[in-house]
């Protein structure tokens, strides 16, 4: 009798606190499932090289293969004729993969936007082409080489001017955003009126081939484009022109899902960022300035190059999430979802089955729904590509984002590289993301902090 009267007052809090969490509908979440961020493909290493590693349930054929790909990755190109490696430019923005891609992970937001960095300006007309992609300003196309070969000229010049703007916390803690205003100057032709630019940086290049292998299904059915559940978030797929398999097919890469496939990054990266032809995009974009890449003549890379580098990039390990158990992370967990973070950082995906037996049927922490966002005005480009307007971009995946500054020695974040740090970029979000910005504003500095320590976690 004693003893449980003993016991009552115990249990009605243990039982009060629960149903508190369960008010919320946010108990503890366990993240000992979220460790291996990419499946069998997670690598667990806190390195500099933690982006760098092939996945290690590779067969030892597909192995071999990578570190083919990755010699290509890493290939410097220079001006034809050449033994090695010939076909840079006529214009260019950058000679390799890796420089834009650095130790496979990010950019930095460069301090002379024309050094050879991971910087690169898109640009189109207003209107859509044939396919319902961005239509090429003429003379110019679709992408800004702000370099060139000996003999030639480059496209323009990048310039960039910056604003800053301040917000407040609750607590009266403030911080000040810098905005870039990327331009160009001394254009090789008059530039056409209505040209509207975008700016974007090189991205990590880890766990692409499991983004690939989500099914389709999965991730359209997540859409809610006339947002009809009334939380303020829609989400709607990109759906984009494939040029290697001539159909209209999900965006799944680039930073507004632009591209439908790893490989047609690949290809395109090599014809407008470096200048070097492939069998997908057999031509130059230098508009007349051309050095090689004329109709009918071979690519300058084969097809074999072509899957070689782009199974590289799809079969790069994910980096294991850390801090698990540290009870500042959980709790920042817990924030993660009151904040609606991860209603878009959608934490849990699963790839079907797919040709690479590695990349099959495996469950993965992304933290993206592969979707597109408005994320209002401050982060806009106006410049729509296919389906995603102006001021619509993916979500991005944040696994491994904890050890940029580690692999990478910076924290630029965001599609330019604005956010000098995690905060920063949370700062920024708006449009369907401007209620989770105002809650974390209204945070306590502890709270802030926790949710931080979870984000630099994964
Ligand atoms: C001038 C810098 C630059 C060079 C050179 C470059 N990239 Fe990129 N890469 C970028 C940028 C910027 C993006 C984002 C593009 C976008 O949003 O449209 C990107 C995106 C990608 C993506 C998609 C990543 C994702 O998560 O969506 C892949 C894959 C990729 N690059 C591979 C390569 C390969 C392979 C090469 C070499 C053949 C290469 N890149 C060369 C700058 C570069
Ligand atoms: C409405 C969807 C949405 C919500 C809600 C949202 N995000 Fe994002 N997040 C995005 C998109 C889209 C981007 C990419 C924006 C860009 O680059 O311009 C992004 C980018 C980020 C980045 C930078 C990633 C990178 O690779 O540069 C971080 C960090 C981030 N979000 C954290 C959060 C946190 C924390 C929350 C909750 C407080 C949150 N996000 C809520 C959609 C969302």
């Amino acid at each position: 009798m004693i003893r449980k009267l003993y016991l009552l007052p115990l249990l009605s809090v243990a039982l009060f606190s629960c149903a508190e969490d369960q008010d919320n509908g946010y108990e503890d979440i366990d993240l000992s499932e979220r460790i291996n961020a990419g499946g069998e493909t997670t690598i667990f290493s806190t390195t500099t090289n933690s982006f760098s590693s092939p996945a290690p349930n590779l067969s030892a054929a597909e192995t071999d293969n990578h570190f083919v790909g990755d010699l290509l990755f890493e290939a410097s190109f220079v001006t034809a004729p050449a033994q090695v490696n010939p076909g840079l430019g006529s214009i260019y923005n950058n000679a390799s993969c890796i420089n834009c891609h650095p130790r496979d992970g990010r950019a930095r937001h460069p301090t002379n936007v024309n050094s050879a960095n991971g910087l690169l300006i898109r640009a189109s007309l207003f209107g859509t082409d044939e396919h319902g992609g961005p239509v090429p300003v003429p003379g110019f196309g679709l992408q800004i080489q702000n370099r060139a070969v000996s003999g030639y000229v480059p496209e323009a010049a990048y310039m960039a001017s910056y604003t800053t703007q301040t917000e407040t916390f609750a607590d009266g803690t403030t911080v000040t955003l810098r905005k870039p205003n990327i331009m160009l100057t001394d254009t090789y032709l008059p530039l056409p009126p209505g040209v509207m630019l975008s700016t974007r940086l090189g991205t990590p290049i880890f766990g692409l081939g499991l983004l690939e292998e989500i099914p389709e299904a999965n991730i359209t059915a997540r859409q809610d484009i006339n947002d009809s559940d009334g939380d303020g978030i829609s989400g709607k797929a990109n759906f984009v022109w494939n040029p290697f398999t001539h159909q209209t097919e999900l965006g799944r890469f680039g930073w507004k899902a632009n591209t439908a496939s790893v490989i047609v990054q690949c290809a395109g990266a090599y014809v407008e960022d470096m200048g070097i032809t492939n069998p997908i995009f057999t031509l130059e974009s230098g508009h007349g300035q051309t050095n090689g890449g004329i109709p009918g003549a071979t690519p300058e890379v084969d097809m074999e190059t072509l899957e070689k580098v782009a199974l590289y990039c799809k079969t790069l390990g994910v980096p294991a999430a850390r801090n698990t158990n540290k009870p500042e992370v959980k709790n920042g967990a817990k924030l993660f979802e009151q904040l609606d973070c991860a209603k878009c950082h959608v934490p849990k995906q699963v790839t079907g089955n797919a040709s690479v037996a590695a990349l099959s049927n495996q469950t993965l922490y992304p933290y993206t729904d592969m979707l597109l966002h408005d994320m209002g005005e401050g982060l806009a480009d106006n410049r729509p590509d296919f389906m995603a307007s102006g001021s619509e971009w993916k979500t991005r995946p944040l696994w491994g984002i904890g050890l940029t500054n580690l692999v990478n020695g910076h924290t630029d974040f965001l599609h330019d590289g604005r956010a000098r740090n995690i905060e920063e970029a949370i700062l920024w979000h708006g449009g369907e993301a401007e209620k989770s910005k105002n809650k974390y504003k209204n945070l306590s500095a502890k709270q802030r902090s926790d949710l931080l320590e979870f984000i630099n976690s994964l």
